[in-house]
C-alpha cells in the first residue's frame, strides 16, 4: 500500500550512499553535507526521495540547528527546478514592513526612499524554489498575504497595480510547534494546512548520536583544510564528552565547537560542556545507538554487555526495516515474518523511531 510501483521515487535517481560526503551544485550555491547512516534520519531522506521530485509543498520542523536548510536545499537540488533560483527568505529577520516588501516587491515611489522598483523574492523565485525559513514567525497579516499567494499563485507589488504570476514551488521551515501557535490563535488555521501538506521532521541531534563520528570528521576535514591547520586527533575523553552531550543547538553547535578545536589546536573547553553547562532534560535522550565498528574510541569504555545491548538493538532495528520496506510497510504481514504479535511490532517500531516514516509514508501514498 505504501509505495506504489509507480510513484516518483521510483524513478527518482537512488539516494546516495550513506555516509559519503555529497557536494551537490545548482543554480548559485554549492551545499556539502553527508548522508549518515542514521536509523533515525532514514525517514526524513526516504521521504526528501519521495517529495523532492514533485510540486508538494513542504513544512521542515524541528529545533534550531538540526539541518532544516540542508534538508529544504537538498530538495531543491533533487526537484526538476534544481537549475532554476533556490530564493531564502528569514521570516523572523526583518521587521514587518521591511518583510512584506522584501516579499511582495515594490514599485517607484511605493513609499518614501522607493525610488526604484524592487523586485519581491516571490518574483525572483519564479521557476525555482522559495525557501520561507522561521515561517512561525511571520506576522499575522503577512500570514494572509502568504496564504493568497499560496492558493492564487499571483500577487500585486506594493504601490503596484498590476498581477504578477508566479511558478514557485514552496518550502517552509520552523522550529515552533505551529499546531499549538494556531491552537493560541498566532498562526492562521488556513496557512498551516496550505504549508503542512507534506511535513518532514528532522530530529535532534541527540536522538541521533551514531551520526556524530561521521559528522565530527566530516568538519574535522573541512575546516583544517579550509583554515589550512593540522586535522586534529581527538582524544577519548573528547569523543565521550561529544557521544554523551545533550547539543542543544544540534549540528550548528557540533560544526562551531569543531572549528573552534582546529582554530586553537585545542581541545581543553569540551570537558566544560558535560560539566558546566545546562543540560537538557534527559527525557527526549533515547539510547544511544551503536557506533560505526570502525571506530572503536568510546565502545572500550561500555563494557561487554551494553555493547552486546546495543549491537542487539540496532540489529533489531536494522531487521526491521528490512522486512518493513520488503512488505510495503503492511505491518501485519511484516509481524507475520517477524514471528512477533503485531503489538509488538508496534512497540518495536516506536522504539526505533519508525512510526513517524509510517506516518509521513502513509501520508505520502495519499496524495502523491
Ligand atoms: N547532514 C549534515 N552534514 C553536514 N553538515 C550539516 C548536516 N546537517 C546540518 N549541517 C550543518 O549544520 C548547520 C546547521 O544546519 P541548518 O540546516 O542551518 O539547520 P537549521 O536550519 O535546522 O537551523 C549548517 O552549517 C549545516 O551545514
Ligand atoms: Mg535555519
Amino acid at each position: 500500500m505504501m509505495r506504489a510501483s509507480q510513484s516518483p521515487a521510483r524513478s527518482s535517481p537512488a539516494p546516495p550512499e550513506t555516509g559519503q560526503p555529497v557536494p551537490a551544485r545548482g543554480a548559485g550555491f554549492e551545499v556539502d553535507w553527508i548522508f549518515a547512516r542514521s536509523l533515525r534520519m532514514r525517514p526524513v531522506w526516504d521521504m526528501v526521495e519521495r517529495v523532492a521530485p514533485t510540486d508538494a509543498t513542504v513544512l521542515i520542523t524541528g529545533e534550531s540547528g538540526v539541518g532544516k536548510e540542508v534538508v529544504a536545499r537538498t530538495l531543491h537540488l533533487k526537484s526538476p527546478r534544481r537549475d532554476r533560483p533556490f530564493v531564502k527568505v528569514n521570516c523572523a529577520a526583518l521587521p514587518a514592513e521591511l518583510l512584506e516588501s522584501e516579499l511582495l516587491g515594490y514599485e517607484r515611489g511605493a513609499f518614501t526612499g522607493a525610488h526604484r522598483p524592487k523586485p519581491g523574492k516571490f518574483e525572483l523565485a519564479h521557476g525555482g524554489t522559495i525557501f520561507l525559513d522561521e515561517v512561525g514567525e511571520l506576522p499575522i497579516h503577512l500570514q494572509a498575504k502568504l496564504l493568497q499567494v499560496l492558493q492564487d499563485r499571483e500577487f500585486s507589488p506594493l504601490g503596484s497595480t498590476r498581477d504578477v504570476r508566479v511558478d514557485i514551488r514552496v518550502i517552509a521551515a520552523t522550529n515552533r510547534d505551529l499546531a499549538e501557535r494556531v491552537q493560541r490563535g498566532e498562526f492562521r488555521d488556513d496557512l498551516y494546512y496550505r504549508l503542512n501538506v507534506m511535513s518532514i521532521f528532522v530530529p535532534p541531534l541527540r536522538d541521533r548520536r551514531d551520526e556524530i563520528p561521521q559528522l565530527v570528521e566530516h568538519f574535522l576535514q573541512k575546516y583544517a583544510a579550509q583554515y589550512g591547520r593540522p586535522e586534529p586527533r581527538l582524544s577519548p575523553e573528547t569523543w565521550r564528552v561529544f557521544m554523551e552531550y545533550a547539543w542543544p543547538g544540534n549540528i550548528r553547535e557540533l560544526e562551531n565547537c569543531l572549528k573552534r578545536i582546529v582554530l586553537l589546536e585545542s581541545e581543553d573547553f569540551v570537558a566544560a560542556l558535560v560539566n558546566g553547562a545546562p543540560q537538557r532534560p534527559s527525557v527526549a535522550v533515547t539510547p544511544a545507538l551503536p557506533v560505526a565498528p570502525s571506530r572503536p574510541v568510546w565502545d572500550a569504555q561500555l563494557g561487554l554487555k551494553e555493547i552486546a545491548r546495543r549491537a542487539a538493538h540496532e540489529a533489531e532495528g536494522l531487521a526491521l526495516r528490512e522486512v518493513l520496506d520488503q512488505v510495503r510497510w503492511h505491518r501485519v504481514e511484516a509481524a507475520r515474518r517477524l514471528k512477533v504479535s503485531y503489538k509488538t511490532l508496534l512497540q518495536k517500531m516506536k522504539q526505533h523511531g519508525l512510526g513517524l516514516a509510517l506516518a509521513v509514508a502513509g501520508a505520502l501514498s495519499a496524495r502523491v
